[in-house]
């Protein structure tokens, strides 16, 4: 298995949770950058390998709207080489990882994998488009799981940017209107190898952990959490504000949890709630810092 974008939040992940039988070709971005079609080429010919998971992406969503061709070059051009790559060796699949922003937000229920895409972004319509060319070019052995909100232990992540500013500040002020699912890189890594098993499953899957709530929602969640595992010197205010006082460049869907029952029935893997998860992370965090809980 032929990984790109090893050292990102997913990537760590992948490698950590790498099935001890599986032989496996991890590349930084210092080691392969999927922009360059060449050094693709030659990566997945040296590699000959059975699957890729293409972990790598630009994930700066509000400088997107600044860099949309440098978005696209590394989400759809770069996910497209790697595509056309696996297409010269027999056999070959691409797990490719896409957002929970190609959805403009506007339904209330839980997005399904076929429902219309429609971004509101620069990232979102780069994502997009990475799908779309995986697909054209590899067809059945294309498979892209969609995910959301993704955090990890260490990387640059929301939970991370909150207990820094809790810690900073002791308050923070965050939007109460947009609706989605925390998810940990780990459960995202858990399901890909999963799927590296199944040659049988392609098209569009969701997954992200279990539930739903507001990004306030999950700072307050992180606020109790970290208190409990004692990254927290004393209880942080978390108060809730409309995504209108808080303008960024990037517009962002307004509900974007995503409808995970097809992966689930199909890799009978059942997601753990978000909060299990969460507290999971932050005593991950905690034993990292000496601390114990
Ligand atoms: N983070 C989220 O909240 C979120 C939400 C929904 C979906 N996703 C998707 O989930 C996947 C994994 O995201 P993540 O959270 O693990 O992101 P991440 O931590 O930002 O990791 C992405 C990795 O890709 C690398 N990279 C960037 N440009 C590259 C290039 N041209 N060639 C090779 N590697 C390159 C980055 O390196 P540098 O750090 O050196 O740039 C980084 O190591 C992505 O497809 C992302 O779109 C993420």
């Amino acid at each position: 298995v032929l990984i790109t974008g090893a050292a990102g939040q997913l990537g760590s992940a992948l490698l950590q949770r790498a099935p001890a039988d599986v032989e496996i070709r991890a590349y930084t971005r210092a080691e392969l950058d999927i922009g360059d079609a060449h050094a693709v080429e030659t990566a997945v010919q040296l590699t000959q390998p059975d699957c890729i998971i293409n972990a790598a992406a630009y994930t700066a969503v509000d400088r997107a709207e600044d860099e949309p061709d440098a978005a696209y070059g590394i989400n759809a051009l770069g996910p497209a080489h790697l595509a056309q790559a696996a297409r010269a060796v027999a056999g070959c699949r691409l797990l490719h990882i896409s957002t929970d922003y190609v959805f403009d937000g506007r339904s209330q229920q839980p997005y399904q994998p076929q429902d219309p895409p429609n971004p509101l972004s620069s990232y979102g319509r780069s994502k997009l488009a990475g799908e779309q060319l995986v697909v054209k070019h590899l067809g059945t052995h294309a498979l892209v799981l969609r995910t959301a909100w993704v955090y990890a232990a260490r990387g640059r992540n929301f939970l991370l940017t909150m207990l820094r500013l809790m810690r900073e500040r002791g308050a923070v002020r965050v939007v109460n209107d947009q609706h989605g699912t925390p998810t940990t890189a780990d459960s995202i890594a858990t399901a890909l190898w999963r799927l590296a098993r199944r040659p049988d499953l392609s098209g569009i899957l969701h997954w992200t952990d279990n539930g739903r709530d507001t990004w306030y929602g999950f700072a307050q969640a992180i606020a109790e959490e970290a208190l409990r595992a004692g990254l927290l010197p004393k209880p942080a205010t978390v108060t809730p504000i409309a995504t209108a006082d808080y303008p960024t460049r990037a517009h962002r869907p307004a509900n974007s949890a995503l409808d995970c029952s097809a992966s689930i029935a199909a890799l009978e893997l059942t997601p753990r709630p978000w909060k299990e998860n969460l507290r999971t992370t932050l005593e991950e965090i905690a034993a990292g810092e000496g601390r114990t809980t």
